[in-house]
């Protein structure tokens, strides 16, 4: 390897998603000049509040504010034209340049309209043991991609693009048949994902794993931002109620072409609490008040489908099980500000599970699977105001530091509010 080559850095999310990555990214962006995305797709969204202004992204990396910045959209996302041509012209609209910061893989798969029908289609044929699927057409693209049927960014300056497009679509149309009394138009969609298509041509589209790499053979600094969470993974979360993608740090080598020997910092990111959009196993929900109040008080709804997000304890079996999937190196806890007026917090140390007690995060997480507790006082005071670690209140740090002794992993970056600035670096 050369000699000043740089290793890549990963944020990750170690839960459900929706811990705060979008944040974090922006909040890192000034130590780096490229921001890749590795997996997922439009059924991400990150927020990011900065100058008074908030900005949902969900298929562009959250560097793109960032002056001078380069951002990669790898192979192992899954694009939706339509949504990739819509947060460009949205960005634009607010005076943001994109055009000449942004990379899409050629690599990179379609979704086509009707992946996000055939999405619908499945979700509603499995009735109440619905995954609660963002209905983007992730789990259909992704099957297309393993399944070997599917068309790619690089295909669409093919002559015979259109012709494969047509293919496919009647290999789509012959499923969805299949459903019965299941009935759907993309006539209109259609028409905007050609001009999607269009938007997308106009783009630098690059063997993103050769210029990833050349990169950082050069010295570049490089950021991976993860979608989704650990516990959605398609391997090692709560399946069958996962994404389809790997939501993981393994994920950044097949979702950009970089060897293992080159990741960095993994950042593990976690919010104080847990919280799930969709269906599947979720130990520590709570259905009483204390998960309305962290609903209320996180403003805990969906950034893509506007979903109440269910709300519940820290989970510290699964967040141990994400240290170590991931090999996470620095952690970064996020809204802990959520709790200031909680007077007592609990975090789960362990699970009863079918008569068995264990201190790891089960397989058999659709049994019925209690919680085991651990009590901390509340710090009742509020800490948006916080900016130094030596300022929070005792309660607070011994919170954090529970959760350091229990990972082994330094909480180096503590968020306490949505904005940029509300954030302390230890
Ligand atoms: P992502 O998908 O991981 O990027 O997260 P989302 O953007 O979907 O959801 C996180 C939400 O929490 C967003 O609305 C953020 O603005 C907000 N947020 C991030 N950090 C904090 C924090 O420390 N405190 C509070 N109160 N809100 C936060
Ligand atoms: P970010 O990147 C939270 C959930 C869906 C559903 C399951 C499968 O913002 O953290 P899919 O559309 O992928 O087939 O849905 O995964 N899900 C997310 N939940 N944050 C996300 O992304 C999510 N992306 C998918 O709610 O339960
Ligand atoms: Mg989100």
């Amino acid at each position: 390897m050369k000699s000043n080559m740089k290793k890549i850095d990963v944020v990750l999310g170690m839960q459900w998603g929706d811990e705060g990555k979008g944040k974090v990214v922006d909040v890192l962006t000034p130590g780096y000049e490229v921001v890749a995305r590795f997996q997922g797709g439009p059924n991400a969204g990150h927020t990011l509040i900065f100058d008074d202004e908030k900005y949902i992204l969900h298929t562009i990396p959250s560097g793109i504010f960032r002056e001078g910045s380069v951002n990669v959209i790898g192979n192992g996302v899954v694009i939706d034209p339509v949504i990739l041509a819509a947060e460009i012209a949205k960005l634009e609209a607010a005076g943001i340049e994109v055009r000449s910061k942004l990379r899409v893989s050629k690599r990179a798969h379609l979704i086509l309209p009707t992946h996000r029908m055939l999405d619908a289609a499945s979700e509603a044929a499995k009735g109440a043991s619905k995954i609660g699927s963002t209905l983007k057409g992730i789990g259909p693209t992704y099957m297309d991609k393993t399944g070997r049927n599917g068309l790619r960014v690089g295909d669409i300056i093919s002559p015979q693009f259109e012709a494969r497009y047509e293919a496919l679509k009647r290999k789509h149309e012959g499923l969805l048949s299949q459903y019965k009394g299941f009935s759907y138009d993309i006539a209109e969609y259609e028409k905007e994902w050609m001009a999607g298509i269009e938007v997308l041509r106009s783009l630098p589209l690059i063997e993103s794993e050769i210029e990833v790499n050349r990169m950082l053979d050069g010295g570049v600094k490089m950021l991976a931002e993860g979608a989704q969470g650990s516990m959605l993974d398609v391997d090692f979360g709560t399946y069958p109620f996962v994404t389809s993608s790997s939501t993981l740090c393994a994920g950044v080598c097949t979702g950009l072409g970089v060897a293992p020997g080159r990741i960095g910092e993994v950042y593990g990111i976690f919010k104080a609490y847990c919280t799930r959009v969709g269906s599947g196993p979720f130990p520590t929900e709570l259905f009483d008040a204390d998960g309305q109040k962290m609903r209320d008080v996180g403003m805990e709804y969906g950034s893509t489908t506007g979903r109440p997000r269910r709300c519940g304890w820290l989970d510290m079996g699964a967040l141990k099980y994400a240290v170590m999937m991931n090999g996470t190196t620095k952690l970064i806890m996020m809204k802990g500000d959520v709790l200031n007026e909680f007077p007592t917090l609990k975090v789960c140390v362990g699970y009863k599970v079918a008569g068995e007690t264990i201190d790891y995060f089960p397989f058999e997480t659709n049994e019925e699977i209690t919680p085991i507790y651990k009590e901390f006082a509340g710090w009742n005071t509020d800490i948006n105001g916080v900016r130094r670690y030596e300022d929070f209140p005792a309660e607070f740090k011994a919170y954090v530091e529970f959760i350091e002794r229990e990972t082994g992993v330094p909480v180096a970056i503590i968020s306490v509010g949505p904005d940029r600035e509300e954030t302390i670096i230890r």
